[in-house]
């Protein structure tokens, strides 16, 4: 695993920022969320409580803050922290215009200096749940819970990084990776659209990492491109992430 991973990804995200400006004004007008890559509606997905109202709730990675707006326009009192700077401005921007009153703090997800059982409600879309180490982000996530508190997070399934291609090209049906042992990627010196250090790992290694920290899974979700989708989103073809799962939703409760 590269060390240094939490410097590199935030300087990639500071260089990066300016390209997800437009991206984000779409998801901060949505009327109902969507996610992920392929945008799967949210009635499909449930994953923000409908009422929100009286909850306090954190997102963690939030990138440009479309997710902590959702929330906020729900009800929530919202905390959102990034890592990067630039992001972070984006986000501000944005809830500035729109008169939403989020907290935007700056700060690795992974070690947030915030209270311990301060928020009924954490999520992560892309955020700390693909580019945080996992033990270390989800024991922070789980320190930040209210007891019986919910964790929602959505990444990348374990089966779209073993298609992907060791030189960053997009994925195919060649199994390209090991499965076993799986820690992610390092994408930062790949030929094709290189990027940062990214997380994941087997579906067995996540159930037993939330078992060991304390989380019950409530429901989990493999969600596929719609098939009215064409084009490749983050290096997988819609042809690709039609017929096999390119994303996965893990909805999680604090026990004890
Ligand atoms: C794809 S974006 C966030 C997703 C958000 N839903 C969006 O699209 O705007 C990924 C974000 O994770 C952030 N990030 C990466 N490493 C982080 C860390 N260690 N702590 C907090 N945020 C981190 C990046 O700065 C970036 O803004």
């Amino acid at each position: 695993m590269t060390e240094n991973y939490v410097t590199i990804n935030k300087e990639i995200w500071n260089a990066d920022a300016a390209n997800w400006v437009e991206f984000a004004k779409w998801r901060w007008e949505a009327e109902v969320p969507i996610w992920g890559s392929w945008g799967n509606p949210e009635a499909d997905l449930g994953m923000l409580p409908v009422d929100m109202s009286d909850m306090d709730a954190i997102e963690l990675g939030c990138g440009t803050g479309y997710v902590a707006a959702w929330m906020h326009k729900r009800g929530a009192r919202v905390t959102a922290i990034d890592i990067s700077e630039e992001q972070l401005g984006t986000a501000g921007a944005l809830a500035d215009e729109r008169g939403a009153n989020i907290t935007f703090l700056e700060g690795n997800a992974e070690a947030t200096g915030l209270s311990d059982g301060s928020y009924d409600f954490a999520i992560s879309e892309y955020g700390a749940s693909i580019w945080c180490e996992p033990e270390k982000w989800l024991r922070e996530a789980w320190r930040l819970l209210r007891p019986s508190g919910r964790l929602v997070f959505l990444g990348n399934h374990p089966l779209s990084l073993i298609c992907s291609p060791i030189d960053g090209s997009p994925a195919d049906r060649v199994l390209h990776r090991p499965y076993k042992d799986m820690w992610g990627a390092d994408w930062t010196k790949v030929e094709f659209e290189p990027t940062g250090v990214c997380f994941n790992l087997t579906t067995s290694a996540w159930m037993d990492l939330f078992a060991e920290i304390g989380f019950q899974v409530t429901k989990y979700q493999e969600l596929y491109a719609p098939e009215s989708e064409f084009g490749t989103r983050g290096a997988i073809p819609a042809e690709w992430a039609r017929v096999y799962p390119v994303e996965q939703v893990w909805h999680l409760t604090k026990q004890g």
